[in-house]
């Protein structure tokens, strides 16, 4: 029709209802996702919260207790008790174990029952049943736990760059929320860990929300726009972010992301050489996750710098608004983030590049196979981590011609 006004085009009307990718953000039991994340040792606590006050801890959606005997143990069991299924919760820990409050099972870490008091010969049958477990472990100041088939349970491996901390170097380990920045932190993330998963394989995101969008809130060498190649090794994929300096120097940033959701990343003080921590981003369930990070340190340095003077926790909405965080960023993204609705782009191949991973090494446990990154033979445990900042040679110089 001649003259008529152009329809628009593009509206949000009629649109599909859009939808998330279930094998790359389920977590719980039997999910193939889950079973995939099931495979490794996670980091569940700091070695300091397991103690002798019963402590509520959720993973990969099972509520389980944690707990350590007085004999110094670590414990983590499913929390409804065998017997008649009251919470351990309120058990007492004794020196073998922790106590049921309601009849007085006692149960030790690994959930053998240990006494019955209520039963002839306190439980002739004590045998007879166990209360559910999981094993642990302790490195690093943390507590690991496998929430695995048995028969599978690899070693607890150990990373190059936190090994051999020199006599005045101590482990500093945190854990809490988005980013885990030490006092500045949420107890749980209230949205996907695949947010933050992918937020690792996304150095594009530094130039703009942590930079030109907001403040500076990396050193001023970061603000350069980097030069970035992606590439799978291993365990993981790794980036390099190649930068010129203004004063002539060129180097590498190199982040390392390590299968199922480690990451480690160089430091934001410039500090040149390998990387002195890592992270891990721990899924409490399908829509929440909390983050543990440790490193060597000779200091109390913070994980990341404040704002304005002002933690994360500490800022208004409004202060959130005119200089938003990789925080206000991820749950902006929703519970869990709606594939569906996503236009990948070319800053986008590290995150493609690890999804496509993460989807190989799921349909790998599904079909029966060990995924990458899990270790069996102890002689083998100890990770290369590549990360860090690292000068590239000095140019050579031209000599210059004698006058
Ligand atoms: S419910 Fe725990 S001992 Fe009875
Ligand atoms: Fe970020």
């Amino acid at each position: 029709m001649d003259g008529a006004t152009p329809i628009p085009q593009g509206t949000a009307y009629g649109r599909q209802n859009p939808t998330y990718d279930a094998s790359l953000t389920e977590v719980g039991t039997g999910t193939p996702c889950g079973e995939w994340l099931r495979r490794f040792w996670q980091p569940i606590a700091l070695s300091g919260d397991a103690t002798v006050r019963p402590k509520k801890v959720r993973l990969l959606g099972e509520d389980l207790i944690l707990f350590r005997d007085r004999k110094g143990r670590p414990g983590l069991l499913y929390p409804r008790c065998m017997h008649r299924g009251t919470t351990l919760f309120y058990g007492k820990v004794e020196d073998e174990g922790i106590r049921c409050c309601y009849h007085g099972f006692l149960f030790a870490v690994d959930g053998t029952c240990l006494d019955q008091p209520c039963e002839p010969d306190h439980g002739l049958h004590r045998d007879a049943a166990r209360q559910p477990w999981y094993p642990l472990e302790e490195r690093y100041g943390l507590v690991f736990a496998y929430m695995g088939p048995p028969e599978k349970k690899p070693v607890l491996p150990r990373y190059d760059v936190l090994e051999n901390p020199a006599p005045d170097e101590r482990y500093v380990a945190v854990i809490g929320g988005q980013g885990a920045t030490g006092d500045d932190t949420f107890e749980i993330v209230p949205y996907s860990w695949i947010h933050m998963n992918d937020n690792v394989m996304d150095p594009f995101h530094v130039q703009v929300l942590h930079s030109t969008f907001t403040v500076v809130q990396f050193v001023a060498e970061f603000k350069v726009m980097p030069k970035c190649d992606f590439y799978p090794v291993e365990d993981g994929v790794c980036y390099s972010a190649y930068r010129k300096l203004d004063d002539g120097r060129e180097m590498d940033r190199i982040s390392h992301w390590m299968m199922p959701s480690i990451m480690s990343v160089p430091s934001i003080f410039f500090d040149a050489g390998p990387s002195t921590s890592i992270g891990w981003v721990v899924p409490a369930d399908d829509e929440s996750y909390f983050q543990v990070n440790v490193r060597k340190s000779r200091d109390n340095r913070k994980f990341s710098l404040p704002i304005d003077g002002k933690l994360w926790h500490e800022r208004t909405d409004e202060e959130k608004q005119d200089v938003p965080g990789d925080y206000e960023a991820q749950v902006g993204q929703g519970k869990i983030s709606l594939h569906s609705e996503e236009h990948l782009a070319t800053s986008d191949r590290g995150v493609v590049m690890q999804r496509r991973m993460l989807e190989q090494q799921i349909k790998l446990v599904q079909n029966g196979s060990d995924p990458a990154g899990v270790i069996f033979d102890p002689a083998k445990a100890l990770v290369h981590v590549r990360s860090g900042n690292f000068f590239r040679a000095e140019p050579k110089r031209e000599p210059v011609p004698a006058e």
